[in-house]
């Protein structure tokens, strides 16, 4: 039966870029949701910014910014961390959005009614030299429950006690580093002590998801478990929760309460159904109607150290103002790098986007990280060595390799029914992994699928086709390198969730559709022609990550640039770049076999080249003001013909011509396309 589900990951920060602890769980969490709808599940994957909250504000008055711009700033800078990294979410909205602020409203009025607000004047730090009162993030001290030092305010990030800044010992501002004096300010609780919320919570925390699995991990429900069973004298640790804070503060106002403001916990995680309010609506389905859905399945993915906020508060929170809750919260471990510890705001030395940049292959980084992670919320260490050796030995040496040794001992591309392998239990591994996924036990899938790549290995290796060959005996070779790629087939069914990329380039080259859990063990059988082998990925190079890891040099004092005349060609010098950088860019000789003019284009002209390849490539190129068509055919050129290829507007461009110009086209108007000298063939590389 074809499932619904609302997945989301916890909403980051909205005032600073991504780091890899948001990739870990953003990767963790889009696996689990590309299995689930390769079994044809209903998914809607969404996330967004956490835009409130008092330090939001400071950070944006520091920035000579409005919140609204500071935050859209942020916004604007998500997409390629998440394009980069291959995270399939529905929607990314904002929880300073419309619809938050609705819905946080309404879900307050409707606590309001089930007698669960309560308000009375509190006692408040307040900082006398920056006149305002302080939030709790700016208020730091001793945690009054484990004692370590410099904690904030609200929660303590060495034992996760959440607590009122009023509570800490030693307390002192972040702001100004006064200690702060106490003042009066009526403030708004939600009633967790009610003792209908520890009932229901006591519940909760014990039932299970959709598939009868706990809806809590045993060691998060250890955790939250002190939070609600009473002491010897009846009381629980569960207090009422101060939602509400006093302006200035950007945020949502309180219903009926000019100047207070929802504390930004209050509203953060409403933002899951405020960005998924928002994905339905621009997809025409009906929220209300969607949410009634008793079917409908919730699940959040969050790191242990938001674990209170999100099976205390919020469950709370939804079931008291007459809402679904969520069928479980995923909790994970954090991420060290180099035994780092990674910090919240300032991440790790691990840089998602620096590593993108460097030509790293995001694959690589889903594929290491699923082969650490556990269901359980344990902490997983980023070690370069290991990620080296498992990337090249195992996922290339093992998975990838079969495919090029397999293709090579086919007739034409052309398979042969294959022989059956009793000891190949596709099927069994299929069932295994679709389970493991199921269970978030990533580190197992994988283990499995490489075993089994280690067996398809071993059959290739005794059934040595290549001896086969040598013997004459074509068609017992092409049989079982038929086999291998089934086999392979099936195990990148199996890692399509963890590597969609590859998955998609490996269904091009098999000529198979799309794979899915339905069609995995389906043989392409007998007849099938798979396509020309392309390399499907590179290994990690050492050099890689040792710049991976390289401290950001720090720019030299300099004398003030040239004026732009003084520099060649209109623009100054590229900084410099080492040899490896340089190779990185695949320069080749190509013959410009047509051309043609772009209809609705003035600028483009569309080149069909040969670059020594079996087939021709199509390249869109801005030249059309220096050349006529006619004159170009025949022509050789230079290419660069590793860029991966681009959708334009007039078709996919496969690779760039190189062509000079002045950096003021308007000015010095000329284009020279570049030709190399005599006896240059299509194919050779320029180095
Ligand atoms: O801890 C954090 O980074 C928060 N911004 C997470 C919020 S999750 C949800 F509640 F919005
Ligand atoms: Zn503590």
């Amino acid at each position: 039966m074809q499932r619904t589900l609302f997945v989301t990951t916890a909403l980051p920060y909205a005032n600073g870029p991504m780091h890899i602890g948001h990739m870990m769980e953003y990767i963790q969490a889009d696996i689990w949701v590309r299995h689930q709808r390769m079994g044809a599940n209903l998914v809607h994957f969404v996330c967004a910014d956490d835009a409130h909250g008092a330090p939001i504000m400071i950070a944006a008055e520091k920035a000579g910014k409005s919140p609204q711009q500071f935050v859209a700033d942020i916004a604007a800078g998500r997409k390629p961390y998440l394009d980069g990294f291959q995270i399939s979410f529905d929607n990314w909205h904002s929880t300073d959005a419309p619809e938050n602020h609705q819905l946080a409203q309404a879900i307050y009025l409707d606590l309001q009614r089930a007698g669960l607000i309560s308000s009375r004047v509190v006692e408040q730090f307040f900082d006398t030299d920056k006149n305002m009162f302080l939030p709790d993030r700016f208020i730091k001290g001793e945690c009054p429950k484990c004692g370590a030092k410099d904690q904030y305010g609200d929660n303590c990030e060495s034992c996760g006690a959440v607590y009122s800044p009023t509570d800490l010992k030693h307390p002192y501002s972040a702001l100004s580093g006064a200690t702060p004096v106490l003042r009066n300010s009526e403030h708004f609780f939600f009633k967790l002590s009610d003792p209908r919320c520890a009932a229901f919570l006591e519940q909760w925390s014990q039932g299970t998801d959709a598939r009868g699995q706990p809806r809590l991990q045993a060691e998060v429900y250890n955790k939250i478990k002190e939070w609600l069973a009473p002491d010897e004298a009846g009381r629980r640790e569960l207090g009422d929760w101060d939602i509400s804070r006093d302006a200035p503060y950007f945020g949502i106002e309180i219903p009926g309460a000019p100047g207070k403001y929802f504390y930004v916990w209050l509203d953060a995680p409403i933002g899951y159904l405020a960005s998924l309010k928002n994905h339905l609506d621009r997809i025409g389905v009906d929220y209300e109607a969607f949410m009634a859905n008793p079917a409908l399945e919730q699940y959040h993915f969050i790191g242990k150290d938001i674990i209170t906020f999100h099976t205390l508060f919020w469950p709370a929170l939804l079931h008291f103002s007459g809402r679904k809750t969520p069928n479980a919260v995923h909790v994970h471990g954090f991420l060290t790098v180099n035994a780092e510890k990674m910090s919240k705001s300032r991440g790790t030395g691990l840089d998602p986007l620096k590593y993108l940049r460097l030509g790293m292959n995001p694959q690589w980084l889903r594929y290491y990280i699923a082969a650490k992670l556990s269901a359980r919320n344990e902490d997983i260490e980023f070690v370069p060595d290991d990620f080296m050796a498992r990337v090249n030995s195992d996922l290339v040496g093992k998975y990838i390799n079969i495919a090029s040794r397999a293709v090579k001992f086919l007739n034409a591309g052309e398979l042969v029914a294959a022989p059956s392998q009793a000891q190949l239990d596709a099927p069994g591994l299929v069932a295994q992994v679709r389970e493991l996924l199921e269970a978030r036990e990533f580190a197992k899938a994988v283990r499995e699928i490489m075993a089994f790549a280690d067996q398809v290995n071993l059959m290739f290796d005794a059934a040595a086709p290549w001896k086969l060959v040598r013997q004459g005996e074509i068609q017992p070779a092409a049989a079982v390198s038929s086999l291998c790629l089934e086999m392979f087939r099936v195990m990148t069914a199996c890692l399509k969730p963890i590597l969609p990329a590859v998955a998609a380039e490996v269904e091009a080259f098999l000529g198979c559709a799309a794979l899915d859990w339905g069609n995995a063990l389906e043989p392409m059988g007998g007849g099938h022609r798979v396509g020309d082998y392309r390399h499907l990925m590179q290994r990690v190079e050492l050099q890689q990550l040792a710049a991976l890891f390289e401290a950001p040099v720090e720019a030299p004092v300099e004398a003030a640039p040239p004026e732009p005349a003084a520099f060649p060609g209109g623009e100054a010098i590229a900084p410099p770049i080492g040899v490896d950088d340089l190779m990185k860019t695949d320069l080749r000789i190509a013959r410009i076999v047509d051309c043609q003019r772009v209809e609705g284009s003035t600028k483009l002209l569309r080149l069909t080249l040969d670059v020594g390849e079996a087939r021709t490539r199509n390249v869109f190129s801005g030249i059309a003001s220096a050349y006529q068509p006619q004159d170009l055919v025949g022509k050789l050129t230079l290419m660069v013909a590793n860029l991966a290829p681009r959708k334009m507007k007039f078709g996919v461009s496969e690779g760039m011509v190189l062509a000079a110009g002045h950096a003021d086209g308007k000015a010095h108007p000329g284009i020279y396309l570049l030709e190399p000298s005599a006896g240059a063939l299509p194919g050779m590389r320029v180095r």
